[in-house]
């Protein structure tokens, strides 16, 4: 898709631009490091596409766009702290490399940073980009609360799960679109509708990732593959395998994941085999398609010309079928 390598380049060339101090060294070079050891950038270039999409120069959207990829970069070096993640884009985590003190602080400073670059905006625009940068980053911070909460409980509904993955992950998709929407002056109903598709967008991306957990390759996958069933998550392969379970299988599951003496290469294929056994896998691509449908459907009440709807379905539909 030519318009997502053109947006893609226009941030990294931002990126690049931007200096970071050089001291304290060891409170900058880590934000430097997991910066630029790639990451797909889909966020900011939904806020740079989005803008565009409805009129707007896209460079007028850069600093949300930045501010967007640097809030992501703040979570992923505190969500691998919580997740005891040992690889991040194929590289050592923040937290690894250095230590947990590090990652807690640059993962701070960084979140600042991403704040700062709603300063170029006019009043107007800055409070709103600033108001729904706000909820989002709460928002994200209750869904990390639940995804750790959940990893001690044996069962979760899978209403909790969704709302759990809307709150982690969806909501900074949503709220990345509704800013290029915002930087483009949107009315108010497009912007609405622009989050609600970003939003269903943003959950099929979570569903995929707890798949690409368990599935995924591990030469490309850039994480942990298994990681998610090592710190007892419940993702919506355990919940869809433990609700397709045999007796036999349910008290299976149950016991592997309150098992803490398995090696975790064990451990790991074994929940695969389960997971594979009771269809699991099948019923998370259902879903995958399902989530990605619903934001078709949304993006097809948007009043945006046939040409920047197709953008949008493609990049959706580009989605779906990643493998990393
Ligand atoms: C990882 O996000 C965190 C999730 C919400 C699943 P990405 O898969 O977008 O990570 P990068 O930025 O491309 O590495
Ligand atoms: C991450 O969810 C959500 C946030 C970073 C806010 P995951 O924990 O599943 O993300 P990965 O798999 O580590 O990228
Ligand atoms: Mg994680
Ligand atoms: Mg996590
Ligand atoms: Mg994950």
């Amino acid at each position: 898709m030519k318009e997502l390598i053109f947006y893609k380049s226009a941030l990294e060339d931002a990126l690049e631009a931007h200096q970071w101090p050089s001291d304290p060294d060891q409170l900058y070079r880590p934000i430097a490091y997991i910066l630029g050891i790639g990451g797909k950038r889909l966020r900011p270039v939904l806020t740079l596409m989005t803008c565009a999409c409805f009129g707007g120069d896209h460079k007028k959207a850069m600093p949300a766009a930045l501010a967007v990829e640097l809030f992501h970069n703040f979570s992923l070096i505190h969500d691998d702290i919580m997740d005891q993640a040992p690889l991040r884009r194929g590289q050592v985590t923040v937290h690894h490399k250095w230590d947990l003190n590090t990652g807690i602080l640059s993962g701070d400073a960084l979140l600042i940073l991403a704040y700062q670059h709603f300063e170029s905006y006019a009043p107007q625009v800055f409070m709103e980009l600033a108001q729904l940068f706000s909820k989002t980053a709460l928002e994200v911070c209750e869904g990390q609360q639940y995804d750790m909460d959940f990893e001690s409980r044996d069962e979760v509904a899978v209403t909790q799960y969704l709302k759990m993955i809307e709150y982690k992950t969806a909501v900074l998709v949503g709220a990345a679109m509704k800013m290029g929407a915002i930087v483009a002056g949107a009315p108010s109903d497009a912007q609405q509708r622009i989050y609600d598709f970003g939003l269903s967008l943003g959950m099929a991306f979570q569903l995929q990732d707890d798949y690409l957990d368990a599935f995924g390759d591990p030469e490309t996958f850039g994480k942990q593959v298994g990681g998610d069933i090592i710190s007892g998550k419940k993702t919506y392969l355990y919940l869809s395998a433990l609700a397709a379970a045999s007796v036999e299988q349910r008290s299976a599951l149950l016991k592997l994941y309150q098992n803490q003496n398995l090696e975790d290469a064990t451990k790991v294929s074994q929940a695969l085999d389960l997971f594979q056994a009771t269809g699991a896998p099948a019923k998370i691509q259902t879903a995958i398609q399902d989530y990605t449908m619903e934001a078709f459907r949304q993006l097809d009440a948007i009043d945006m010309d046939q040409r920047h709807k197709e953008q949008l379905r493609d990049f959706g539909t580009a989605l779906m079928d990643r493998k990393v």
